[in-house]
């Protein structure tokens, strides 16, 4: 049984507590959070040992699995330091928040130890999708479209100092909400050659240092040409909408549904944690991790990574 530590209790961490109710070879043993409010906040509901420090947290040697659920600009060195305390690892999205960090992270020893929390790859319409991509059923694909509208105000903003900033969040809308449609693309289409890319701030001017809105051409190795739109300065979170067009028709993934044409071939209905918004996969991953020891590495995560920082470097 892998005795796992949460580290970072605030949004994603409850998720990340309630997905583990339903694995079976691993169970929620510590949480680890600077703010004593949160940690209090998960004793209320699991009963677990309690730090407030991640160096002292890394020394209980009882824990083997550590869930990095922290702000983007600790991922990387909370990576480094619980391989060097030889556990293993499980970190939201964004892998590292920077691309010099993703490039020291892939010559870390260990780093095969790395799960990365990409789930909406594990939704039943995007893993469906997938199957009819390799399939080569409806022929090569041709285009593709990726589309994210949602919103995110002064106050959302407010909910974390990181938020909002270079330095902490590592950019906006991309890095943060829509790097999971980015990654449909790169899951879905592959490799990509170049990107041509703009970003802007409408919405939160004077409030946020960062992007709302993000467009992108992408090309892809396979000839493929792609084009992105992401912002947070809508007034809704709309379900994120991706296309792709086949030589012999049109696949479209809406409203959680995927569909070839006109016809319904896929619905995500799977119960699961968290936004709906987020995508409802976090227990299948973890599930998978743990029971089945089938997981997205660092190298899983790669194209998408190095993508998002190219993005990043066109547009600035
Ligand atoms: N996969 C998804 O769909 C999804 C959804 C939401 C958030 N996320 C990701 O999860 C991560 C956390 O996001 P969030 O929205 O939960 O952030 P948050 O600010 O709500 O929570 C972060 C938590 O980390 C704690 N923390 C900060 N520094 C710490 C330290 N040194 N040691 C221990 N704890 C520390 C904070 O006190 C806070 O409780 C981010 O990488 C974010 O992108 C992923």
């Amino acid at each position: 049984m892998k005795k796992v530590c949460i580290v970072g209790y605030g949004a994603i961490g409850p998720v990340h507590a309630r997905a583990l109710e339903n694995v079976e070879r691993a169970k929620l043993y510590a949480i680890c959070d600077i703010d004593a409010a949160k940690r209090a906040l998960c004793k209320e509901k699991y009963d677990v040992l309690e730090y407030d420090d991640f160096d002292t947290m890394l020394q209980d040697k009882d824990i083997t699995t550590v869930h990095i659920c922290t702000p983007h600009y600790l991922h990387f060195e909370m990576i480094k330091k619980a391989l060097a305390a030889d556990k293993d690892v499980v970190v939201e999205k964004p892998v590292t928040m920077t691309k010099e960090e993703f490039e020291a992270l892939q010559e870390l020893e260990g780093v095969e130890r790395v799960c990365v929390v990409l789930q909406n790859r594990l939704n039943p319409c995007i893993q469906k999708f997938k199957e009819i991509v390799v399939s080569g059923e409806l022929g090569a694909v041709k285009a593709s479209k990726g589309i994210l509208t949602w919103h995110r105000d002064e106050k959302y903003y407010a909910s974390g100092t990181w938020r909002g900033k270079w330095d902490t969040e590592g950019g906006g809308v991309l890095i943060n909400q829509a790097v999971h449609t980015l990654d449909l693309f790169c899951y879905l289409i592959g490799e990509v050659k170049s990107v041509k890319a703009n970003m802007c701030n409408y919405s939160l001017e004077g409030v946020i240092e960062v992007e709302d809105t993000f467009t992108a051409y992408l090309e892809f190795a396979n000839g493929v040409k792609g084009v992105f739109f992401a912002t947070n300065a809508y007034a809704k979170n709309s379900a994120p909408f991706f296309e792709v067009i086949f030589e012999k028709g049109t696949v479209r993934y809406m409203d959680k549904k995927l569909w070839i044409n006109e016809e319904l071939i896929e619905e995500d209905i799977a119960p699961d944690t968290g936004k709906s918004y987020w995508g409802n996969s976090h227990m299948t991953l973890l599930k998978n991790y743990y029971d089945m020891n089938k997981y997205f590495s660092v190298a899983d995560a790669k194209v998408t990574m190095e993508t998002l920082f190219s993005m990043y470097e066109s547009a600035l």
